[in-house]
């Protein structure tokens, strides 16, 4: 196949002449690799997994039962293209009543996304040319970082670090890449740290966009899923419409990752600009989505039933690995749980091994314990466990982390 003359046209941003060639295995593969390879060597044995990144339940009856409903309707049948009201009045109802953001007009200032992985892929388009610099945090979610670079943009990483509260530094950003910079990407709560933002900071990057221009992108993929106190929206700090927008998502916070449907709302010229390339992109979300979606924006109690059971999985997962030497705290938010790597483990037979790194140990967990992690080695080593482990109910989750407990108990873990 790849003599095919068909392997000379790809684009360098994909790999050129040499795209597919590549022998490198991505983490997620080798995560995935590895589990069958558990599977494979103790067959009907329990997988634990807590490496998934998305709900284990199905979205609400209701909000199915409305879907049902929409998609019955006519009207609903064609292309949406930038959508109808519907959505983008229960957005804006959504950040008033739910987030406390007052005036987003929804008329010129949301506009619905086929969920937030769509919106953080369309908006390079609209912002980035070739040498311009766009501010990430590392680890971080890659796919606006991916998607400038394929406009010949460039990435700067700001670490984030447990001492700062995983929140970036913007002081560290060198005067001649912040010159370049045009946009910072950030994300709170945060996918995979769970480390959540304060008001102080988004005032803090308000006062720091208009310094030096820059455009601010808050992906709040998580930002109801929060376990007290009301969600943090970066558009409730003042000035912030006039720096920026704030993705939201029915993925996480409705059980809803299947559905593809989500929001982007705040500075009306970036919501235009961004409606402009989207209309260039695709033809709208399914109306019928959309309406159910707009109905989930209308119910926050949703969000705050399924926020309450990742609350409660949370507390349980923390203590197992306290108990097991880990040093875990419970986040304010999101469904990760993001600990300090082990450096070593010695088992119940007195072998003593060391680790490289956190993807060491990931493979070691998923492989000895038939625990499934996903392992960050961008600053620091850590594990991210994700409460969205399979359990039928409250007796079956705990089941699941007394499983937990026993499998890692007899270990001893250095850090
Ligand atoms: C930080 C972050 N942003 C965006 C997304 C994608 O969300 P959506 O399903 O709305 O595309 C994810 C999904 O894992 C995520 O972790």
């Amino acid at each position: 196949m790849s003599d095919s003359y068909i392997q000379n046209l790809f684009a360098e941003r994909v790999g050129g002449k040499n795209y597919g060639k590549s022998t490198a295995i991505y983490k997620f593969e080798k995560i995935k690799r590895a589990k069958r390879a558990a599977l494979d060597a103790n067959p009907g044995a329990e997988i634990l997994d807590l490496g998934v990144g998305e709900p284990d339940e199905m979205a609400f009856p209701e909000v199915v039962a409305k879907l049902n409903e929409e998609a019955h309707q006519p009207a609903n049948r064609g292309y949406a293209d930038n959508g109808d009201t519907v959505l983008k009045e229960a957005a804006a109802r959504y950040l008033e009543k739910v987030c406390g953001v007052r005036g987003i007009d929804p008329a010129i200032e949301v506009l619905h996304s086929i969920g937030s992985k769509a919106a953080l892929s369309i908006l390079p388009a609209a912002l980035i040319n070739p040498g311009d610099y766009v501010l990430m945090t590392t680890p971080g979610y890659p796919v606006f970082g991916t998607h400038s670079r394929y406009y010949g943009g460039l990435v700067h990483q700001l670490p984030l670090l447990e001492a700062n509260g995983y929140l970036p530094d913007l002081a560290t950003i060198p005067a001649d890449v912040l010159k370049k910079s045009k946009v910072l990407v950030l994300n709170y709560p945060n996918n995979p740290t769970g480390a959540s933002a304060t008001t102080d900071f988004f005032a803090e990057v308000v006062a720091f966009a208009k310094e030096n221009r820059l455009v601010v992108l808050h992906d709040a993929a998580y930002a109801a899923l929060v376990f007290e106190g009301k969600p943090l929206s970066f558009l409730a700090t003042p000035g912030a419409k006039e720096v920026g927008i704030e993705l939201h998502s029915t993925s996480k916070s409705f059980n809803m990752t299947g559905w593809r449907c989500g929001f982007v709302a705040g500075n009306e010229l970036l919501v235009r600009a961004y409606g402009d390339v989207k209309d260039n992109t695709d033809s709208g979300q399914f109306l019928a989505i959309q309406h159910a979606a707009a109905y989930c924006f209308d119910h926050p109690e949703i969000t705050e039933k399924i926020a309450a059971k990742y609350s409660r999985r949370m507390t349980g997962l923390v203590r197992v690995l306290q108990q097991c030497g880990f040093k875990a705290s419970k986040p304010r938010g999101s469904f990760f749980l993001y600990v300090k790597a082990p450096r070593a483990a010695t088992s119940k037979n007195s072998q003593r091994l060391e680790f490289k790194n956190a993807e060491d140990v990931s493979q070691w967990l998923i492989t000895e314990k038939l625990i499934s992690t996903v392992p960050w080695d961008d600053a620091g080593s850590y594990l991210r466990f994700s409460v969205t482990f399979a359990a039928k109910d409250q007796l079956d989750e705990e089941r699941v982390l007394g499983e937990i407990a026993n499998r890692l108990r007899e270990v001893k873990f250095e850090f």
